[in-house]
């Protein structure tokens, strides 16, 4: 029988068994964890132990079992989707605010450092001035905190008190059919609907349309829902394009609608000399969106919200007081102990109260390679989705669907004899799923399936570009012959 208080020794030792796991994993030499899946999970699909086998051999099976059998994602040639594995300082940091930081609460660095990342994220993005950051567990909660505040706003303008009184009006909000889905989950969280969403129809680049937006506007006039936001992308995540910010952000300004800006993926960007003219329309944004756990390589469970009108997103989220917590009880002159007060009130700007000390991770990745490391990383990838555009346009079984505007390119493998184009480039990309080197995603662009790389790891290097397209012409040619 192992005793429960052996849960809590031994830390630094127990790491130090996992290290030849982590190492494997890290050099990508654990076959993909489909090839054995019935025997893992033969081994994993056990009935509640009554007794335990204690720590050594559980690190043991999380050795044999587990780790062998994680994710593909963290390979460098991934890159379907917009997360990718950690950095290794992401890992730190996070096991850093695990060990000494609980919770954000409290007058600790942890939670200090969660003020010092988003400052440095807002001005190492060019965000404008005033805005309040707050961190949380992703884009589809950044999305919904910005939206969140929107609707107070909206519904204030015309005497209503969403946050207390409900959704009494019917609303509507603009974006592109691009934008991404968890703005339409947010509608429909806040009480709006999914239904509240007008897709306005985007350019050739796939990028908003002023003059529709306008259009539809004045068409909205007519009817009684009440106009809550307009989202625009900085970085969609089907191809990388950026909504006409600076136009968009002066149609909201004209008819006094909110203005809110999905960065998760594509917010990095900025810090690219070819794309940041893109974002020059931020500083007309009422909320602004950044996914750390994207471009910024933080491991999965950080995006941050930036708000204009931080009382409408304060009215919106706040929790109120707890009668449970002292702090509420000491006055500021009384705090002398760490945890006589919650440090700056991060859980009133969100939806969590308990969350992990996201701040110290964010801080470390900065810390660790600054402004001009993003910078380089960000550079990089966007130059790779432009080396395979030249490449694609340089072959004449390749046919790009778009330019890139970011570190996605979208194209697709083409031959006189096939009539099934779309039929054909998936079974390609089953292909470069099943080799496991070279793993893009697929996405539809003017009703084409296209092979769609977005190039976003740390780890993903200069030759993966390459690698890619040689890949793609392999098994096309040999499919074709
Ligand atoms: C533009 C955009 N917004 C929001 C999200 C949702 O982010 P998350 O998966 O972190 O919730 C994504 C995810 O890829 C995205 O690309």
């Amino acid at each position: 029988m192992f005793e429960e208080r052996a849960q809590c020794n031994n830390l630094p030792d127990l790491l130090s068994q996992l290290s030849g796991a982590i190492e494997q994993h890290q050099r990508y030499a654990y076959p993909d964890a489909m090839t054995t899946v019935d025997s893992w999970k033969a081994i994993l699909s056990q009935p509640v132990p009554s007794e335990g086998i204690g720590a050594e051999q559980v690190i043991s099976e999380i050795g044999k079992y587990v780790i062998p059998n994680g994710s593909q994602m963290s390979k460098p040639g991934c890159s379907s989707y917009i997360t990718t594995a950690a950095t290794d300082m992401g890992s730190i940091a996070t096991i850093a605010g695990i060990v000494a930081s609980p919770q954000r609460v409290g007058i600790t660095a942890f939670n200090y450092l969660e003020e010092v990342a988003l400052s440095w994220l807002a001005e190492m993005f060019d965000l404008p001035e005033g805005m309040q950051g707050v961190l949380s567990s992703g884009g589809s909660t950044a999305n919904l905190i910005g939206l969140g505040a929107a609707r107070q706003s909206a519904f204030e303008q015309v005497g209503l008190d969403p946050a207390n009184d409900g959704v009494q009006r019917a609303c509507k909000i603009y974006a592109t059919e691009h934008s991404h889905h968890t703005v339409h989950r947010a509608a429909s969280v806040l009480g709006m609907g999914r239904k509240a969403m007008v897709h306005v129809p985007v350019d050739h680049m796939m990028r908003l349309s002023p003059r529709e937006l306008k259009r539809l506007l004045i068409e909205g006039k007519k009817s009684d829902a009440l106009p809550v936001a307009i989202v625009a992308n900085a970085g969609s995540t089907n191809t990388g394009s950026i909504d006409p910010l600076q136009e968009i952000g002066e149609i909201a300004r004209e008819h006094n609608i909110w203005f809110h800006v999905d960065g998760a993926y594509g917010l990095p960007g900025t810090l690219d000399p070819q794309a940041h003219d893109l974002y020059k329309g931020l500083a007309l944004a009422d909320s602004i969106t950044v996914d750390a756990h994207k471009w910024l390589g933080a491991p999965v469970g950080i995006g941050a919200t930036f708000v204009r009108d931080v009382q409408a997103q304060y009215k919106t989220f706040n929790q109120g007081a707890a009668a449970y917590l002292d702090t509420t009880t000491v006055q500021k002159e009384q705090v002398e102990n760490s945890m006589d007060a919650l440090g700056f009130p991060y859980h009133d700007l969100g939806v969590e109260l308990s969350a992990p000390a996201r701040g110290a991770i964010v801080w470390a990745l900065i810390r660790e390679i600054g402004r001009e490391g993003i910078k380089a990383r960000i550079c990089r990838h966007n130059a790779m989705a432009r080396r395979v555009a030249d490449l694609v346009k340089k072959h004449p079984h390749l046919e790009l669907a778009l330019e890139p505007t970011l570190s996605v390119c979208c194209f697709r493998y083409v031959h006189d004899n096939v009539a099934d184009l779309n039929e054909l480039n998936k079974k390609i990309h089953r292909q470069l799923m099943k080799n496991g080197i070279n793993i893009p995603s697929t996405t539809m662009v003017d009703n084409k399936l296209v092979i769609r790389p977005c190039f976003l790891g740390a780890r993903t290097d200069w030759h993966h570009a390459d690698d890619l397209v040689n890949e793609v012409l392999e098994i096309g040619n040999t499919l074709t012959s």
